[in-house]
């Protein structure tokens, strides 16, 4: 259990752990290709530990050096036949890009994951795999994991896909990969970029164009086989980052975190802050596979926000803190077209909503999102993760602007993304404690 006790502004300047979405990439990518690819600033989660001791499970030898970094020596895209069903864990991420790679892996292997996982919906990446030609058995309920992919032989498609979800699109660019010809991808709107970003050094061009009416095409010629860069550097998690920033906005103090990617796609909960009334500086230091730099945050909001249409998935991860700020923030707040958020790694939109009201908060569910009148002395009570990270890290940042002690139930919920979070809140200032 964690106790949070009310906070007086904090103060953070620092870095935080690299990107998870990032760091799953960067072990798949360096996985399958040829040669020796070391990666600087890997995340050492829960989260990226399934993904490594998968992808060791299929061959790939993968050990950390003892600067730190991690070497990762290639499969050349042969890949070993698993002889234990590969766990994904709690890890959307790993279970959603290990389909895409297993489906031209030509090899046979079972994936399954945790009870959060086996819910979650995989429909959305199994169905397009099979219209690739995909080999795709159902063993428990249908669309969930545990599935079984067996040996086939892909062919190139032109794939539509409902939901704007980068997972899903880095699943098909992943299988396009072993696939003859070009395989395009349509998402209704514009994703997180990281694979297509990080296929480049590996030699693949994938070519990303907007669709007249907002919607995303990502495109590549297949098959291809990927050599290594030699180096990989994983920038600080923005997702990380955000509860440092969200956490100075509902105490009205600042946190500076530097070396953060500041991808497009990423930090959309840093515009809603700026819209908010909260000051947010950004300065971009880099730019390599992805703009690297610098975020100040400070001072609380002075007006409710609106979040709906494409700004959604800019920050989707963020939204469970996004209504933590409005919770604070004067007037009527909105989050809409989000119902996404009912099938992350618990149903977001309801945890939030109970959460919240055990804090005292004025916050309604919808089917997309949630209704927050704003303003009023956040209180104290008794909250529950409901074995979600980023809901339990979210609740713990509004409870520090709480008017007495809170606690929280799901220890260590942060070791899936953020393991450093209690450490770093506490440098903050942040008065959170393990019990
Ligand atoms: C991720 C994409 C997002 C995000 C998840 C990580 C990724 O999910 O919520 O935490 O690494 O591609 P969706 O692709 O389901 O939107």
């Amino acid at each position: 259990m964690i106790r949070i006790r009310p906070t007086e502004p904090i103060d953070f300047s620092g870095q935080v752990p690299g990107d998870k979405s990032i760091s799953h990439r960067a072990l798949i990518l360096s996985a399958l290709a040829s040669g020796v690819t070391v990666i600087e600033g890997l995340l050492h989660s829960a989260d990226t530990t399934a993904t490594w001791q998968c992808l060791r499970a299929l061959g790939a030898d993968i050990q950390q050096d003892p600067s730190g970094s991690v070497q990762v020596r290639g499969m050349a895209g042969r890949l070993s036949q698993p002889d234990q069903p590969l766990q994904a864990a709690n890890s959307g991420t790993t279970a959603r890009l290990l389909l895409g790679v297993l489906a031209a892996a030509g090899v046979q292997a079972r994936l399954d994951g945790d009870d959060s996982l086996r819910q979650r919906p995989m429909r959305r990446v199994v169905e397009p795999l099979r219209a690739m030609g995909a080999e795709i058995d159902e063993l428990g309920s249908s669309y969930r994991l545990p599935l079984q992919v067996r040996p086939a032989s892909l062919h190139a498609a032109n794939l539509q896909i409902a939901v704007a979800s980068a997972q899903v699109k880095s699943a098909l660019l992943l299988a396009a990969l072993g696939a003859a010809g070009h395989s395009e991808v349509r998402l209704p709107q514009p994703s997180r970029d990281h694979t297509e970003r990080m296929l480049a050094p590996f030699g693949v061009r994938v070519s990303q164009q907007l669709d007249p009416d907002g919607g995303e095409v990502v495109a590549l010629d297949g098959p291809r086989r990927l050599s290594t860069p030699g180096l990989l550097k994983v920038p600080g998690d923005p997702s990380s980052a955000a509860f440092l920033w969200a956490a100075a906005a509902v105490t009205g103090g600042r946190a500076e975190v530097s070396g953060v990617c500041l991808n497009a796609r990423r930090i959309g909960f840093l515009h809603l802050l700026a819209e908010m009334g909260v000051q947010v500086q950004i300065t971009v230091d880099q730019v390599d596979i992805e703009p690297v730099g610098r975020v100040v945050v400070t001072g609380r909001p002075t007006r409710a926000g609106l979040v709906s249409g494409p700004q959604v998935a800019d920050m989707i991860d963020e939204l469970p803190l996004a209504a933590c700020v409005m919770a604070v923030a004067p007037g009527l707040s909105r989050v809409e077209g989000a119902a996404e958020l009912s099938v992350k790694e618990s149903d977001r939109i309801a945890a939030m909503e109970r959460g919240l009201s055990v804090l005292g908060v004025d916050c309604t569910a919808t089917s997309d999102g949630w209704r927050i009148k704003g303003g009023r002395r956040i209180g104290h009570g008794q909250l529950d993760s409901d074995g979600d990270h980023r809901v339990g890290m979210a609740l713990s940042v509004a409870a520090m602007a709480g008017s007495d002690v809170s606690t929280l139930l799901g220890d260590r919920v942060w070791e899936i993304s953020y393991p450093t979070f209690l450490e770093q809140m506490q440098l903050a200032g942040g008065q959170l404690e393990r019990v």
